[in-house]
């Protein structure tokens, strides 16, 4: 069968989001299947004069592969860490923390509403809800909000350990899958990281919650959230 065309650009860059494991010889994590996902919901506007913002920018091949796949959308990263030489004229870096309200609220004022959001930055569980919580309001009418790499919701992989200098421990019943699961099922929103605000604009202008599990890697449970506003 032939790959989808997200999926080939992922694989020539070698991001983990994509289905191939680089022939190069190195030392390669998982390939997580993302973008087989991405593609049925992005493909049908990939034209499109799209804003996208993506959280975590690592080595960069996301941000490549986004330029390659929307040829008019311009394109948004945050991190912790500066990443300015990946700009271009259609990308722009910015350090910013995703469990900072107070930084995202300047970034967002000056970007404006985003068509496609990414959270593909610490994997921790409190980043993840307080992103999500603080940025969809952010997310224009009809746009995506996608929450990737949910194995570190797993309570007993994660206890103890840290990942990128934090804590990756979970009480009972605040993982990011288990707050995103639950809202599937009673269609309310509980999160002990998000604010009562928040918490009110998720239940009044989410249309759609999907978790999709993709093969799994050593990494263990692999699923992908997406969100449509
Ligand atoms: C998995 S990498 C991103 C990979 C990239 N999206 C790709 O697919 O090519 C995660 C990134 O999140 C960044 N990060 C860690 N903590 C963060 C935080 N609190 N806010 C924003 N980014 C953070 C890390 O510095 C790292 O560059």
């Amino acid at each position: 069968m032939k790959e989808d065309l997200l999926s080939q650009i992922a694989n020539k860059y070698a991001s983990d989001k994509g289905t191939k494991i680089p022939d190069d010889g190195g030392n390669h994590g998982p390939r997580l299947h993302f973008t087989t996902k991405y593609s049925e919901y992005m493909e049908s506007i990939r034209n499109e004069k799209l804003t996208i913002l993506e959280i975590g920018i690592g080595s960069g091949p996301s941000l490549k592969m986004w330029y390659d796949y929307f040829p008019n959308a311009t394109i948004h990263a945050i991190d912790v860490d500066n990443h300015a030489n990946m700009n271009n004229e259609r990308v722009t870096t910015h350090i910013c923390d995703q469990s900072d309200r107070v930084a995202m609220f300047k970034l967002m004022e000056s970007i404006g509403e985003v068509d496609i959001l990414i959270d593909d930055g610490s994997h921790v569980i409190a980043h993840q809800q307080i992103s999500l919580g603080f940025l969809f309001q952010y997310v224009k009418k009809g746009g995506q909000y996608w929450l990737e790499d949910l194995h570190t919701s797993d309570r007993e992989v994660w206890q103890g350990k840290t990942l990128y200098g934090y804590d990756m421990s979970i009480k009972e019943g605040e993982s990011t899958v288990e707050v995103l699961e639950d809202y599937i099922n009673t269609k309310e929103m509980k999160s002990a990281f998000m604010t009562k605000k928040e918490i009110s604009y998720l239940n009044e202008n989410i249309v759609d919650m999907k978790m999709f599990e993709l093969p799994k890697s050593h990494w263990g449970i692999n699923k992908l959230c997406y969100i449509q506003k």
